[in-house]
């Protein structure tokens, strides 16, 4: 359990990047809908209790249009107001109910089911590079290279272009070895290649995803280059650095729950109830994309003003005890999940098949076929990446005994 009895914990400290549960359980309790300052300096809405959180994804009145801030300390890119920028996470209806069902013409869940082969196989590729060292790191070499190259056969970026996406990926989210203000030219030749290959495939189309952004069409209507561009940017961004998230997360957790993981372990039938667990748990997204008021409203008791910012705290209205007992408690067979991991409302994740079906061949795949996987750290040593939207570990050491 948590203090709530104290003074209000400080939010955003090194503490609370490693573990932000107690203040957010503090927040719940004393001011579910707090403002505050954040490091940007930025003032902005914290959303804390699950059934404000809810509310507030569905409610139409806030916008995901950052005109409607008229900030650019919000800390999002620069580009943001490029064509790059204009994808589903920055619009409202009706352009996004367009873009969002045009998408999914190409974007199925039969796509994704037919890819499954692909992802045990590349699973099964990256755990063959380590398995014989008894040791590796797992967010370097699996839960960051796992998704990239998924997303990247998804879409149909030729192999042999496929690393350069891996660095530039890996730029945008600080694990590469490019320096900090490289992300803006990362994000740069991101989109000239996506350019490229969108204008390449429309004389030449495949059966990939960006072949089918292409040839959707509703209505009469289709994307225009710099919409598929733009979508397939967002499939990239909003597709990776969760998923390394959900991976890294799902697997420390389970590595510090020897028990959970023996019962998931003798019976695999858990897998896809463990996976949803292991997000509502401690999941990739702790905060929600920003959202803007577009008029006043009232959101748990409080006033928020027109063009004040919102930010839905995933992570904390995920472990409100008014909707789920004992939240603090890993409980891999809990039924009743309604978490809100992959959002909620119109901008609900388009990817969330996707990502599952990645997190239970990631997670399943390790366990099987390395069985004895300890952490080779004491958790108080790892740290964890203080980025406001997404949360997940810098490294994750482990070992292991070899045959
Ligand atoms: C939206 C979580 C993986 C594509 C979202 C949102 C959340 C989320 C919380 C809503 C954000 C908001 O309302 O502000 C996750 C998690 C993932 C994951 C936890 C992995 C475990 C993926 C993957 C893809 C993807 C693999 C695609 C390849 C998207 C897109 C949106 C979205 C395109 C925007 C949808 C819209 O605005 O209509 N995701 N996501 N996500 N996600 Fe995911």
């Amino acid at each position: 359990m948590h203090d709530l009895t104290g003074p209000a914990p400080a939010l955003f400290s090194w503490e609370f990047a490693s573990d932000p549960y107690p203040a957010y359980a503090w927040l719940r309790e004393h001011d579910p809908v707090h403002w505050t300052t954040l490091p940007s300096g930025v003032e902005a809405w914290l959303v804390t209790r699950y059934d404000d959180a809810r509310q507030a994804l569905a409610d139409q009145r806030l916008s995901k249009n950052p005109a409607r801030h008229g900030s650019d300390k919000t800390g999002i890119p620069g580009e943001r107001r490029a064509g790059l920028m204009t994808h589903l996470l920055n619009i409202d209806p009706p352009d996004h109910t367009r873009l969002r069902r045009l998408v999914s013409k190409a974007f199925t869940p039969r796509r994704v089911e037919e890819f499954a082969p692909r992802v045990q196989q590349l699973t099964d590729d990256l755990i063959d590079q380590f398995i014989d060292r008894g040791e590796a790191d797992l967010i370097h070499e699996f839960a960051f290279p796992l998704p990239i190259y998924a997303i990247c056969d998804l879409l149909g970026v030729p192999r042999e272009d496929q690393d350069d996406f891996r660095d530039w990926a890996g730029v945008m989210i600080h694990h590469g070895k490019g320096p900090r203000g490289g992300v803006a030219k990362a994000v740069k030749k991101m989109r000239g290649y996506l350019a490229e290959l969108i204008h390449r495939k429309r004389n030449d189309l495949g059966d990939d995803l960006i072949s089918g952004l292409i040839r959707a069409s509703d209505h009469g209507e289709h994307l225009t280059e710099n919409e598929a561009a733009a979508m397939a940017f967002i499939l990239l961004f909003a597709g990776f650095e969760t998923t390394v998230n959900l991976i890294g997360n799902g697997t420390y957790a389970l590595l510090t729950h020897p028990e959970q993981r023996a019962q998931l372990a003798a019976d695999p039938a858990l897998l896809p109830g463990a996976v949803e667990e292991l997000l509502r748990y401690d999941g990739p997204v702790e905060l929600a994309t920003w959202r803007f008021a577009a008029e006043e409203l009232e959101l748990g008791g409080r006033t928020i003003r027109a063009g004040d910012p919102v930010l839905v705290v995933l992570a904390a209205a995920d472990r409100d005890p008014s909707r789920f007992p004992d939240p603090d408690l890993l409980d891999l067979a809990r039924t009743d999940n309604q978490h809100l991991g992959y959002g909620h409302g119109i901008h609900y994740c388009l990817g969330a098949p996707l990502a599952r079906l990645e997190g239970r061949a990631a997670i399943g795949t390790l366990l099987r076929r390395i069985p004895d996987l300890r952490l080779a750290a004491d958790p108080s040593e790892l740290r964890w990446r203080g980025g406001l939207i997404m949360r997940g570990l810098r490294t994750l050491p482990v070992e292991f005994s070899t045959l």
